[in-house]
């Protein structure tokens, strides 16, 4: 007989049945609760609360352990190329050789953006924030393929649409970072990998040859790999969230790239690079810091420290730190950022403020110091992360739409005004 739990509400007992995961994760399914009860649940940030029944990514905060799809993400980001971590996470299965050369072909014919988007482009002031460019450009992108508008959400529209993403996405990053800096755009090259050919789009200038750095490509690689998937973060959320209205996968990445953009989420990468330049600026007083991050009366928070689910450790945290050594290694780059950033870890993590509530390094701690290294500018950082997180987005997106979900809509505890009539304005104090 399958598990149930009993919930006493005003003297009366309920029974709501217990869901079990793959790896004996439990759950109360409480779907039936309002309409039983009449009562709802109350989860700010929705804590406690699952929102979907999801086969994609599995995260263990407790024991630090994150799997795409079972794959480890220390052997992903190891031996894996980032097409196709974004295939297993979109399609389930890590592609064979027919089917990696037919995705990584078909995302190479897609590269190229409608010409009209870079007279967008134009209308950006200099120094625009590239995340706002690329929500506004990912969303425009609908606009030029209609059909991924179509609400009966057809296998091939879906297949297009998703392809089309993961093509154009490192194209217009690209492109936000050409308009600030001034520079003429660079097409993509179709001779070139994913990473390549992101690199060359960003870094090359008709006035000199490009030769892709090995070192960096791999670098990328690896940063694109350990932020591909998530789970049920802030940004998926709101992914799926809005694809559940059926909009079009387009405006739902849109609206995460949106989500990403906060510094609680995916902004804390720049968010972390800007604290730690303010920390060498002010002398390097680490004491002062932590302890304005522990102050309750001071907003500041230790940026790069801390996640909702990792209470121990984040996995991928662990694995960019030693890629931060290595890559500032191979490439002669000596960041003095890199030895505050390794103080600063130490000073927290013996400090029982930050041992108590279980904050840790995370995965956007050490993230800056490799993209830095890199030369990508720190307004970049959170783009950067975006173009990891795109095949998680998709995954995720595809997952809510072959189950059809029906459309996210929590309900609330009102706790405004009862009924009141209205006062004139003459009436009014
Ligand atoms: N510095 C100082 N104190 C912190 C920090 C921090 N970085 N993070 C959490 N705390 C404290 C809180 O003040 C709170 O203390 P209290 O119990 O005395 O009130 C306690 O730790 C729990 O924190 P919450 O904010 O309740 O935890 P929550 O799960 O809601 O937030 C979050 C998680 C947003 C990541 C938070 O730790 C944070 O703001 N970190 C800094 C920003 C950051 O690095 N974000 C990136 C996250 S990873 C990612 O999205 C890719």
């Amino acid at each position: 007989m399958s598990e149930t739990v009993q919930i006493i509400i005003e003297g009366k007992e309920y029974e709501f049945p217990v869901v079990e995961g793959s790896e004996q994760e439990k759950a109360i399914d409480i779907s039936k609760l309002r309409a039983q009860t009449g009562y709802i649940t109350l989860d700010y940030g929705f804590k406690n609360t699952g929102s979907t029944k999801s086969a994609i990514t599995y995260l263990d905060g407790e024991n630090g352990i994150l799997r795409y799809r079972g794959y480890s993400i220390e052997e992903l980001a190891e031996k894996a190329s980032f097409v196709e971590v974004a295939f297993l996470l979109i399609y389930g299965e890590l592609p064979n050789k027919k089917q990696l050369d037919y995705f990584q072909d078909s995302i190479t014919q897609h590269t190229l953006v409608h010409e009209n988007m870079k007279r967008f482009f134009e209308a950006f002031p200099q120094g625009a924030h590239p995340m706002g460019m690329l929500s506004s450009m990912i969303s425009s992108l609908s606009t030029f393929y209609p059909e991924s508008q179509n609400p009966d959400r057809s296998v091939v529209d879906i297949e297009k649409t998703i392809h089309r993403l993961i093509a154009k996405l490192p194209t217009l990053a690209a492109q936000a970072y050409k308009h600030n800096m001034g520079h003429p755009t660079v097409y993509p090259s179709n001779d070139l990998g994913y990473c390549g050919n992101f690199l060359k789009m960003m870094f090359s200038l008709p006035t000199e040859d490009y030769e892709v750095d090995p070192v960096v490509e791999s670098a990328i690689n690896k940063l694109l790999i350990l932020h591909a998937d998530h789970e049920q973060n802030c940004s998926t959320s709101t992914v799926r969230v809005v694809g559940s209205s059926q909009a079009n996968l387009y405006s739902s990445v849109s609206a995460g790239i949106a989500a990403l953009w906060g510094p609680l989420h995916g902004g804390a990468n720049q968010a972390v690079i800007e604290m730690l330049e303010s920390i060498r600026e002010d002398g390097g007083d680490l004491q002062k810091w932590i302890d304005k991050a522990k102050d309750k009366n001071d907003s500041f928070r230790l940026m790069g420290f801390g996640h909702r689910v990792y209470k121990n450790f984040d996995p991928r945290a662990r694995i960019i730190k030693k890629a931060a050594d290595e890559v500032l290694e191979q490439l002669g780059v000596d960041d003095p950022v890199l030895d505050i950033a390794k103080k600063l870890e130490q000073v927290a993590l013996n400090d029982s403020y930050f041992v108590e509530r279980g904050l840790y390094p995370n995965v956007d701690f050490y993230s800056g110091i490799i993209y830095r290294a890199l030369n990508i500018p720190t307004d970049m950082f959170t783009v950067m992360f975006a173009l990891g997180r795109l095949p998680g987005w998709i995954a995720q997106w595809k997952e809510m739409v072959e189950n059809r979900e029906p459309i996210g809509r929590p309900r609330q505890v009102f706790t405004g005004s009862n009924e009141r009539s209205f006062v004139g304005l003459s009436d009014r104090d």
